[in-house]
């Protein structure tokens, strides 16, 4: 039995939990930095002060709430990218310091490992310890827009990076068609929220247009004697949608409204009550359309990457597989294809550090360790 204590730092969320031979979750704990709100991002200076203020208390909580003392954990396993440098690190020393204190091992993991490692943990949490390959997993949150072929060897994980958005992740679209329509930080839940009262074929957006690439498998993807995909690769991008909300916003006379309900918003800490009550239904009407548009573009491009890699299962995860929009189109498509589809948790679906101690337990099985000089990583691919 091998406990494992995951520490996550990379963006605005100060996570620990504590997991249990990578599907038993004693604990997770998430402190969301709230402090980023006001200015309709994250601002990377206040993100790494805040994970140094947050850091012991919320690792202090995992161990409290696993019912378990530090002595008894087998192993530290701490984000090392991609992300935030001054944010990673504050994970980082915290994990070394505690693996040295305690003469446990370290194991460095990827955040986007950990993503799709929290639907694996979940569905071994279930019982279901079978996967189909070949597996793709969609990683979509507010830094990446992902597709990877993921291969199992013994206990390891590879993946094959086979599409990624070209320009803005979808979360930060909905990020920033959210700041620009004065909607608050994140963007991405109140607009899933807001869609719900709104005509989502009110406002028409343009199929989004890329050139295509021809695609490149890794050498190692090659000689592992895979088929390798012919033709273009399958990449996204999102930063013409929220230029065409923009474009929207100056033909239709918005603005005045939008600096109404910015100021208003300022003076109170808002509800989606609130959000529903100042918002005027031109504007709901808009987010509903650009959340469709969002969603119908995710799931093709997807499902067309399924359907060429013969994909036998799809997990779809990262912060704005939490999309409800998302999940039922998902759903829906993958059933008509045959294909199995599995998402976390609402809880598992955002920042978390649960995923990352799952993603950590193949590394710890294959002695796969970190040594003292580890240190973040930014830009840190996933293989
Ligand atoms: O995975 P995550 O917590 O952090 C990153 O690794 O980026 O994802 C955060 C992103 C934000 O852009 C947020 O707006 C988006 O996920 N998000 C959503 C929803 N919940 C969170 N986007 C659409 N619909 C949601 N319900
Ligand atoms: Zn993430």
């Amino acid at each position: 039995m091998a406990l494992i204590l995951g520490i996550e730092s990379s963006c605005d969320e100060t996570a620990a939990a504590v997991v249990r031979d990578g599907e038993q979750q004693l604990s997770s704990v998430v402190a969301s930095q709230l402090a980023h709100q006001q200015y309709g991002g994250v601002v990377p200076e206040i993100a790494a002060r805040e994970h140094l203020r947050a850091i012991a208390p919320v690792v202090r909580k995992a161990l409290a709430d696993a019912n378990v003392k530090a002595e008894d954990v087998d192993a530290i396993a701490v984000t090392q990218g991609p992300g935030l440098a001054g944010a990673l690190l504050v994970g980082i020393s915290y994990a070394k310091a505690m693996a040295f204190a305690l003469d446990e091992p370290l194991i460095a993991v990827n955040h986007l490992e950990g993503h799709i490692h929290a639907v694996l943990l979940e569905q071994r949490q279930a019982g279901n310890h079978q996967v189909d390959f070949p597996v793709l997993s969609l990683v979509i949150s507010g830094g990446h827009t992902h597709l990877y072929l993921c291969e199992q060897h013994g206990n390891a994980w590879t993946y094959e990076l086979i599409g990624r958005t070209r320009d803005d992740a979808a979360g930060e679209a909905f990020d920033k068609v959210a700041k620009l329509l004065a909607l608050g930080y994140p963007g991405g839940p109140v607009i899933d929220k807001l869609s719900k009262f709104g005509d989502a074929k009110a406002v028409k957006f343009a199929p989004v247009q890329i050139k295509g690439h021809p695609r490149k498998v890794s050498k190692r993807y090659a000689q592992a004697g895979n088929p390798v995909p012919q033709g273009e690769s399958h990449d996204f991008s999102y930063s013409g949608m929220k230029t065409a909300v923009l474009r929207y916003v100056e033909t239709n006379g918005m603005r005045e409204a939008i600096e109404k309900r910015r100021a208003e918003l300022a003076k109170i800490q808002p509800t989606i009550d609130d959000f529903r009550r100042i918002t005027d239904q031109h504007t709901i009407d808009l987010v509903a359309s650009f959340q469709r548009a969002m969603v119908e573009d995710v799931v093709a491009k997807t499902m067309a990457a399924a359907r060429e890699t013969s994909t036998a299962t799809l997990l779809v995860t990262g912060g704005v597989a939490a999309n409800s929009e998302l999940r039922s189109c998902f759903d829906q498509a993958a059933a008509e294809e045959g294909v199995r589809v599995f998402f976390p948790s609402l809880k598992l679906s955002t920042d978390n550090a649960a995923m990352i101690a799952a993603a950590a337990y193949p590394k710890f099985l294959a002695q796969e360790f970190a040594d003292a000089e580890m240190s973040a990583e930014a830009g840190l691919a996933l293989r």
